[in-house]
This record gives C-alpha cells, sequence and structure tokens, in this order.
C-alpha cells in the first residue's frame, strides 16, 4: 500500500494517455490548442502500462484514464484492453469528453469498465458550440445514449459558467429524473493554459447549491463516500443524483487518495504541484522496475500536505497558466 507521510493512503491513479484535444472548451485552452507534446515525448503504450504495472503492484487499485478524448490516442482501446488485464485492478474507469467514445463502448463493456464520466456543459448545440467551439454536440449525445444502452454508469461533468450555460442548470439535473445518470456540477477552475490566472468563478457550490434548490425545494443531502470530489444530493423520486464539486473553493487535500500522470510521463503528486519526476524518462535510461517502485514510493511519500493550501498563498503559482488537457482533470 502506497502510503504518504501524512498517513493518505494512496490507491488511485489518474493517467492522462493524450495531450491534444478535439474540443477547444474556452475553460481549459485558447482558440488555437496548446503547445502540444512532440510525439517523441509521449509515452509509449508500452511505458505506460509498465507504469501501471508497477503502481498496481504497490497496491493502486483504482485507474482513471483521461483525456480530453482518450480515443484522440492511436490504438488507445488495445492499451485500455492491456490496463485492464492488471492483477489488483478493482476499478477502471475513464473520463471522457465523448467524441470519439461511442463506437468503442462494446469493448470497453467487455473490458468490464462499468463507469465513464462524460463531459459535458449544456444541452443546447448552439451553447455547445461557443463553450467547445466545435459542433459536435450530436456526437456526445449518441455516446451518452450508447453508454446507457450498454448499462455503464455515467457521470456527466458540467463546469458551471456565468453567461454561458446557467440555463442549462435545471434541464440537466432533469435529466436525472428518467435516467440513471449523475450529474455533477464543477466550479470553474483557473487551468485553462491561458497567462490569466484572474478566474474567481461567480457560480460557487452555494451559489449552484440554492439554485438548484430554489427549483427543487425538496433535494436532499446524500452521504458523500469517503475521498468524492463531489457533494451529492437527490432529488425524491429522481432515479439519477446530483453532485457540486467545490473544484474551487474547497480543498481535496485532506484525504486525497490520488496521484496523476500526465501523457509525458511526469508524476503528479498533487493536481497544483507544477514539476513532478519524469518516469518515462527514468524508464529510457534504463531503470529497474525495482528501482522505478523506490523511486515512486519516495515522491509519493513526499507528497505535499495542502497544494490547494499553497496554492491560495502564492500569487504566482505556476500550475495556474496550465490546462486541464496536460493534466488530464
Ligand atoms: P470519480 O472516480 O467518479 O469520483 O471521478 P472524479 O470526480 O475523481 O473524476 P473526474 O475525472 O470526473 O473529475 C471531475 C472533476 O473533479 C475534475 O474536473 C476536477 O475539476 C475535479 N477534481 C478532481 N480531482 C481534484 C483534486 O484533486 N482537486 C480539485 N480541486 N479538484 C479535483
Ligand atoms: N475548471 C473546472 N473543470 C475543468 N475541466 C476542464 N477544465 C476545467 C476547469 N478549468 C473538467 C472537464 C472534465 C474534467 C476532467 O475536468 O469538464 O469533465
Ligand atoms: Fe474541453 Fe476537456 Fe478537451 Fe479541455 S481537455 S478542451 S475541457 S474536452
Amino acid at each position: 500500500m502506497l502510503t504518504d507521510k501524512f498517513g493518505r493512503h494512496i490507491n488511485y491513479l489518474r493517467l492522462a494517455v493524450v495531450d491534444r484535444c478535439n474540443l477547444r472548451c474556452t475553460y481549459c485552452m485558447p482558440e488555437n490548442g496548446l503547445a502540444w507534446i512532440k510525439q517523441d515525448d509521449l509515452m509509449t503504450d508500452e511505458e505506460m502500462l509498465s507504469i501501471c504495472t508497477v503502481f498496481t503492484d504497490l497496491g493502486v487499485d483504482k485507474i482513471r484514464i483521461t483525456g480530453g478524448e482518450p480515443f484522440v490516442r492511436k490504438n488507445c482501446v488495445s492499451l485500455i484492453e492491456k490496463i485492464s488485464e492488471l492483477k489488483g485492478l478493482t476499478d477502471l474507469s475513464l473520463t471522457t469528453n465523448g467524441l470519439l467514445t461511442e463506437q468503442y463502448i462494446p469493448q470497453l463493456k467487455a473490458f468490464g469498465i462499468k463507469s465513464v464520466n462524460l463531459s459535458l456543459d449544456t444541452l443546447d448545440e448552439d451553447r455547445f458550440f461557443k463553450i467547445t467551439r466545435r459542433k459536435s454536440f450530436d456526437k456526445v449525445m449518441k455516446t451518452l445514449d450508447g453508454l446507457l444502452k450498454h448499462h455503464i454508469k455515467v457521470k456527466i461533468n458540467t463546469v458551471v459558467m456565468d453567461h454561458q450555460n446557467i440555463e442549462d442548470i435545471i434541464p440537466l439535473v432533469q435529466l436525472t429524473k428518467e435516467l440513471p445518470v449523475d450529474v455533477r456540477f464543477i466550479e470553474e477552475m483557473p487551468f485553462n493554459g491561458n497567462n490569466n490566472s484572474d478566474i474567481t468563478p461567480k457560480w460557487t457550490y452555494p451559489q449552484i447549491y440554492n439554485h438548484i434548490r430554489d427549483h427543487f425545494p425538496g433535494i436532499k443531502k446524500l452521504e458523500d463516500p469517503k475521498s468524492s470530489t463531489s457533494y451529492n444530493y437527490k432529488i425524491p423520486g429522481f432515479i439519477g443524483n446530483i453532485g457540486i464539486i467545490a473544484a474551487y473553493t474547497r480543498s481535496f487535500c485532506g484525504d486525497c487518495n490520488r496521484i496523476r500522470i500526465t501523457p509525458s510521463g511526469i508524476l503528479r503528486t498533487c493536481l497544483y504541484e507544477g514539476g513532478g519526476i519524469n518516469l518515462k524518462d527514468m524508464i529510457r535510461s534504463g531503470v529497474t522496475d525495482d528501482e522505478l517502485k523506490n523511486i515512486i514510493i519516495n515522491s509519493i511519500h513526499h507528497k505535499p500536505k495542502d497544494g490547494w493550501e499553497a496554492e491560495q498563498q502564492s500569487l504566482n503559482a505556476s500550475s495556474i497558466h496550465q490546462s486541464m488537457a496536460t493534466i488530464g482533470g
């Protein structure tokens, strides 16, 4: 079991398989995209698999494959298949924008994937275009449909933005009436790939909650699982649940159980921490699995106590200019 010096057990690895994205969400990256990683700097499938194997050997039992859209990566489906076969893994899931996922759903089901988190900020085609700068609304809706038909658990992630998708909040809550989906509203974070850290979201947890409660006064609080990113609720009689992820205003650090690997192989022990060691470079320089394990154990031991707090205190944190696409959310 991987444990840091504050006693937090790390069992959840978020593996970002690709930095390129087929959307250009305004809260994530500029219109022209980012300075994409050079092909040579991107981990190969073998390197990703070696790293996942080492982590599962060390006690990680939950892996989330993240994009953008993970299937932008060539042959991602076979990488997912191999990861799904790792010993000790009990929970393999995906976070995707849903543009290319639909065609792979039967395979995902066959690999034992039980849950997919789907980014969807609006139910309106025009607003979808304004937010993502791409006309791909139908593809996401088809993916949603396909996942439900295959009985894969879906959590919709909706970033809440003033003047952009406030009118979508209630229709998205309404989705949970008839469909077995959870909808989670996320406070916007300053990970937008711009040199602009001046984002203080107007719609934070209390505003979002009050807005929903005004329409559904019977809304009930649910118990939140340990290390849940969201505060969870239910409208009585509705099938799905509602969540609010206070990504900007709340610290997740106290019971954080997660680490991240970027597409170029950097181990980030905290969302807010720039830098981090490059495991791919170590593999390429010929370290053995045992050496790699020791490097990982040591790095996790030094996971920052409270990256969120440090971020609040720092006026010019390095992470603030980055994009979620390179970190994988
Ligand atoms: P589950 O396994 O379903 O709980 O997924 P998840 O919520 O961990 O993953 P998902 O990829 O759906 O991430 C949802 C959002 O949670 C991300 O976009 C972030 O905004 C937020 N989030 C995830 N981890 C952290 C974290 O460590 N700190 C903060 N502030 N936000 C986080
Ligand atoms: N603030 C909050 N959430 C974000 N995501 C991407 N960028 C941001 C941001 N700046 C979300 C996406 C996706 C999840 C992994 O991260 O909506 O669902
Ligand atoms: Fe949008 Fe996610 Fe792609 Fe960023 S990585 S542009 S949030 S779909």
